[in-house]
């Protein structure tokens, strides 16, 4: 029989102390806990339905058939967990640039994690959630929950996991992304970090840099300190860049456009209005600020870049079911 039909929603996350290295390649275990906001503005819906007349699982993204070695190596883990050796169809739409540094892979597979368990009659708690998502894509198992969330690095499949810190936040801060690319970028996350991992001198330093990093991180967010907290992403953002321009080969993923948004965020800065940058595996450069500067700041950006670059989010929600559609008899 086919199990119902599970649609799920899940929204990206943007690190301020940043996951880039594995420990374990397989299970996908960090050489460091990370520290993210997850964002109301992008999203991936996933609709996950399991049905015996299938003999192989199915994934389209925007409409369009994909290739499933991803989808399916992911999808094993939840049918062992199940029992389960039924096929799946799987229908995905990204509202976030795909594998362009904006983290689709995070809200990609939150959302297939809860998608998936659900059709399959799990109740997973989103401790385990949290558990499964990481094995799809690390800075997924953060998008599980809403607000201030911290990945706590572990060192097994069962202590590697997300907790929220602060999900609700009763502060006004404000991400402006500034899209400076949106095409798929040339080095997925994956093999970025896996090279840095295996031959960055200053590995261990960042490993370091950022167990600091995060701990001040925590402070800032207690204090409710937006100086501290933009310095540290600001900061925490450029170690882990100056890691893959250490890497053999070295790579980077900056374009002229990016070092361009981050001069003139310094610029704005040294005019007074406080906002500090951050960047992830790809070319777009996110703009940290509060509520009371976004208009002053867009303006200033406007003149820049156009609207359609300027993508403004706000904190947003964890991972949640929209709809569940029982098959017919
Ligand atoms: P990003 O910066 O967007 O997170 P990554 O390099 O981390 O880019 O990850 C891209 C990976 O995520 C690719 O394997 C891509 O196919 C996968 N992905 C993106 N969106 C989805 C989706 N909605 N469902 C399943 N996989 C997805
Ligand atoms: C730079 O979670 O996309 O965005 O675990 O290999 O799928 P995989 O990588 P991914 O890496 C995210 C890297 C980052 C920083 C972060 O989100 O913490
Ligand atoms: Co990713």
């Amino acid at each position: 029989m086919k199990t119902p039909k599970v649609t799920a929603r899940a929204h990206t996350n943007i690190a301020l102390v940043k996951y880039w290295g594995k420990e374990d390649e397989e299970l996908i275990i960090p050489q460091n806990n990370s520290l993210s906001l997850t964002l109301d503005h992008f999203y991936t819906d996933t609709t996950v339905q399991f049905d015996p007349d299938l003999t192989a699982d199915q994934f389209t993204l925007n409409g369009q058939a994909q290739e499933t070695t991803k989808i399916t190596k992911f999808l094993d883990i939840i049918r062992q967990m199940a029992s389960s050796q039924l096929f799946a169809r799987v229908e995905s739409t990204n509202h976030v640039p795909t594998m362009a540094g904006l983290a689709s892979s995070a809200s990609a597979y939150a959302a297939l994690a809860l998608a998936g368990s659900k059709a399959l009659g799990l109740d997973l708690s989103s401790k385990d959630l949290s558990r499964l998502a990481r094995r799809g894509s690390g800075s997924a198992c953060r998008s599980i929950y809403g607000g201030f969330v911290e990945w706590k690095k572990g060192d097994s499949d069962q202590t590697s996991y997300a907790v929220p810190l602060v999900e609700n936040l009763d502060w006004d801060l404000k991400m402006i992304a500034i899209v400076v690319n949106d095409k798929q970028k040339k080095i997925a996350s994956r093999a970025g970090m896996q090279t840095v991992v295996h031959t960055s001198p200053y590995y261990s330093a960042w490993v370091k840099r950022s167990k600091e990093d995060l701990s001040a991180l925590k402070e800032a967010i207690k204090e409710k300190d937006f100086t501290q907290l933009g310095k540290i992403a600001e900061g925490n953002a450029m170690c882990m860049h100056a890691l893959n321009l250490s890497a053999t080969p070295h790579f980077n993923y900056f374009e002229a456009e990016s070092l361009k948004a981050m001069q003139l965020v310094e610029r704005l800065r040294g005019q007074g209005l406080e906002c500090y940058y951050t960047m992830d595996a790809g070319p777009n450069v996110k703009v940290i600020c509060q509520g009371k500067d976004l208009e002053a700041i867009m303006d200033l950006l406007s003149q820049e870049f156009s609207a359609e670059q300027l993508l403004v989010a706000s904190a947003g929600p964890g991972a949640r079911i929209l709809e569940i559609e029982n098959a017919e008899r």
